[in-house]
């Protein structure tokens, strides 16, 4: 089993080399998927971990031993990483999945599936600087370099996973070709998270009472998740993710992108996204209020 080297591409995209092969990559664009599957779909950074965390308490009305007993990517695995396939030849019951991937990669796949698919976006200027952070961490990943390179590459798509601005306009653009879609975001699920777990728990179909809601929202604040090994990542040997070097849960905030973009850094941004989002009706939170 081959892992992809640093520059090969599979449909035009690079991936982690230490989680992705052509075979695993192959594996996916054929997913066999489920009407049950609840499939998680972001682009990196943008909350995946935390949505795992959110759909895997609501689904079981707030126990929190699954989220306190077995890793997220056991539990939600990322149909494109190689280990998939046994985690999930392993499980039992209605399948959690995640993937990455952008929407034209999986559109034959879904087609005429009932599937329930969550799109998580996050607003990108804080995508890019928690990306930027990763792989700083991430030992699997090459050096980012300084932040000035690392924030072109992301403006051209060239960094793992692609374009941004392709992944969030695919998925939400034809979310009409999906039966089963909800949208959220990064920042409304913090600025109202009660509100956004009713509304997973409302398309998940998995009524919750007064104290089942209370408990998810207690599990699955970033501070109970920030302690729990299950989701920060601190059971990953330290060659892949050093933690002596950042954390996985490293801030959960809105608009921290201000401490790292310069002025300049932040106005080319607008430009290009404003440009490349002119066709799309997506808003976002940039600032916390
Ligand atoms: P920061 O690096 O900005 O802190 P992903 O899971 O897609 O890789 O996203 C990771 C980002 O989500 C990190 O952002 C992490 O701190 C944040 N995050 C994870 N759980 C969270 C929670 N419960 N509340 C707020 N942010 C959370």
């Amino acid at each position: 089993m081959a892992r992809l080297d640093v520059t090969e591409t599979f449909k035009g995209i690079t991936f982690p080399g230490h989680l992705h092969t052509q075979e695993s990559l192959l594996y996916a664009t054929k997913f066999n998927f489920q009407d049950t599957d609840i499939l998680i779909v972001t682009f990196p950074k943008s909350g995946t971990t935390w949505m795992q965390e959110i759909v895997t308490l609501v689904s079981c009305k707030g126990d929190p031993v699954k989220s306190q007993t077995q890793p997220n990517w056991v539990r939600a695995p990322w149909i494109e990483q190689y280990y998939c396939p046994d985690v999930l030849k392993a499980s039992q019951g209605p399948r959690v999945l995640t993937t990455h991937l952008p929407y034209k990669l999986l559109a034959p796949a879904l087609q005429g599936s009932k599937a329930k698919v969550i799109y998580v976006a996050r607003n990108p200027k804080d995508v890019i600087v928690s990306y930027y952070f990763f792989h700083k961490m991430a030992n699997f990943l090459n050096d980012p370099g300084p932040f000035s390179e690392f924030l072109s590459s992301f403006l051209d798509g060239t960094v793992h996973y692609g374009s941004w601005f392709d992944h969030v306009k695919g998925w939400t653009g034809n979310s009409r070709n999906i039966e089963n879609f909800l949208y959220i975001t990064y920042e409304e699920m913090w600025e109202d998270l009660r509100g956004s777990l009713e509304k997973v728990s409302r398309f998940l179909q998995c009524p919750l009472l007064e104290q089942e809601l209370i408990s998810v929202q207690k599990t699955c604040s970033f501070n109970t998740m920030s302690e729990n090994n299950m989701v920060n990542y601190t059971l990953v040997p330290q060659e892949i993710m050093d933690h002596s070097k950042g954390r996985f849960m490293r801030k959960g905030e809105i608009g921290d992108w201000v401490n790292t973009f310069s002025k300049e850094q932040s106005h080319n941004f607008d430009v290009v996204f404003a440009s490349k989002m002119a066709d799309s009706l997506l808003t976002f939170v940039w600032e916390a209020k």
